[in-house]
């Protein structure tokens, strides 16, 4: 009895997956369309949700189409064959850094993450930030009596080291309240990170290509750089690293297990082991920066101080990537070593602003903040693809690119022959902003590379400004 149905219930799914199959390759729906829920193919059909379920398997298998959770089912976009850039070889000896006066240059245009310096803004900011600004408002309202006579705690606002350790909690890492402390941002949570770890002189381990805003915390901090390249797909390369380790005597490695910039890389489970077990057989400390971890497209890494036993990392993270800049909030988990950040920050800093604290404490609680995550990580996955596509049309040079699956920017490699410093103030003079490969080193190299960001929307300037960048390649 049972050989019949099955039968009738497989004609059906192929049925139904024939004709979808069609209509994608027909161009009825398009790259990125949506396509019917399954409650809709249901109803219309008269079908059995297991039928349209195995219909739209079998698509996905096939890579026709995406599911995006709690978003519905979607045309896949047609995958580029796409090159990714090459690392740099491991050039091991120490040396102290010098960093170009680019970087300077770059922040007082405001365009760190655009390709425009920063003009006069208009319109109102996105839902987020808008619910973000209320519940601020709402704390600065809530002032009362004397508070202005008084400094915060310098560990920070409890409610916001609560709501923090909460969403690590989720993430498998659990911290006891006294081992967080707020901080001006992740710049901040870096430098007193290797001020607790390293004195002048010390060898530090970083990512190759890597944030140069810890460089430039290395030069002044007098610390000597020994740079490990980081590959796009996997990340610092741990086998460059355990060749240094038994070569110098590195104090601390400094790494961004998720979305690193400027290459976007993600580090697989087993390169995050085998970092700890470095770090324990080499006795150093790994500085963890998790600037970017919240804005996984598809999940939320948990950060390396989950899996930490012995108390070697330090956690860095901040909501300037994921929320805001101007917030100035980061924050440090140190483990054992917490007294003594606080103590720094006090020197340094004595507290931070109690009403922002207590907004973004609130922002948390009310939940805007997932929902304001939820629509950020799609849109910049999408701004990401718009990226993409504009380069494969629009540029004539040949160049590679990592795709990275969260965070704001990727990595491009150029021709040999194309120094992107001097494609900067060729730029510069027409009113664009790229950030140079060589910003990302301390040694001279990736001179044929830059980062190029997808943080804000391809709009008609933008889009006009990367399409003018690719004739200035030509
Ligand atoms: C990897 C990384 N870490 C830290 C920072 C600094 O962050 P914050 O604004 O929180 O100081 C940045 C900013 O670009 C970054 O890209």
């Amino acid at each position: 009895m049972d050989k019949p149905e099955t039968q009738v219930s497989s004609y059906l799914y192929q049925q139904l997956e024939q004709e979808l199959r069609q209509a994608i390759t027909q161009g009825r729906f398009l790259p990125g369309d949506r396509l019917p829920s399954i409650r809709q193919l249901c109803q219309q059909r008269g079908l059995s949700k297991a039928t349209v379920l195995h219909a739209y398997e079998r698509l996905e298998i096939a890579g026709l189409i995406e599911v995006r959770p709690r978003a519905g089912y979607f045309v896949s976009r047609p995958v580029p064959q796409r090159q990714l850039p090459a690392v740099g070889t491991l050039e091991s000896k120490p040396t102290l850094v010098n960093v170009t006066e680019v970087m300077g240059d770059i922040m007082t245009q405001s365009a760190v993450f655009d390709l425009l310096p920063k003009g006069p803004q208009s319109g109102s900011p996105p839902q987020g930030v808008v619910e973000l600004n209320r519940c601020i408002g709402r704390a600065l309202r809530g002032q009362r009596g004397q508070q202005h006579h008084y400094y915060a705690d310098p560990a920070g606002s409890a409610g916001l080291r609560d709501q923090l350790i909460r969403r690590y909690q989720r993430m498998g890492l659990n911290l006891p309240a006294e081992q967080i402390t707020l901080t001006a941002g992740c710049q901040q949570a870096l430098f007193m990170a290797l001020m607790l770890c390293c004195d002048a002189g010390d060898v530090v381990a970083v990512e190759s290509p890597g944030f140069f805003g810890v460089l430039q915390l290395l030069e002044s901090l007098g610390l000597k750089v020994v740079e490990i390249p980081c590959r796009p797909e996997t990340g610092m390369d741990m086998d460059a690293l355990e060749q240094v380790l038994q070569q110098w005597p590195v104090k601390a490695c400094v790494v961004t297990p998720a979305f690193s910039t400027p290459t976007g890389a993600l580090m697989p489970a087993e390169a995050r082991h085998r970092l700890l077990a470095l770090a324990s057989a080499y006795d150093l400390m790994v500085i963890e920066d998790d600037i970017y971890g919240d804005i996984g497209f598809e999940f939320r890494p948990s950060p390396l101080k989950a899996d930490d036993r012995e108390g070697r990392v330090i956690l860095c993270g901040s909501a300037s990537k994921s929320l805001s800049r101007d917030l100035r909030l980061g924050w440090i988990c140190a483990g054992e070593l917490q007294p003594r950040i606080n103590h720094l920050k006090m020197v340094n800093l004595l507290s931070g602003n109690s009403f922002v604290e207590q907004g973004v404490a609130d922002f948390i609680a009310t939940g805007h903040y997932e929902r304001h995550l939820r629509r950020m990580r799609e849109q910049l996955r999408q701004q990401r693809d718009q990226l993409l596509q504009l380069l494969d049309q629009h540029w004539q040079q040949p160049c590679r690119a990592s795709e990275p699956a969260g965070g704001l920017a990727l990595w491009l490699e150029l021709d040999a022959d194309i120094d992107t410093l001097a494609l900067y103030r060729r730029a510069r003079q027409q009113g664009i902003i790229i950030t140079p490969g060589a910003l990302f080193t301390s040694q001279s190299r990736y001179r044929n590379c830059l980062r190029m960001s997808f943080d804000l929307p391809w709009d008609e300037k933008r889009r006009d400004a990367l399409i003018r960048l690719g004739t200035l390649l030509d």
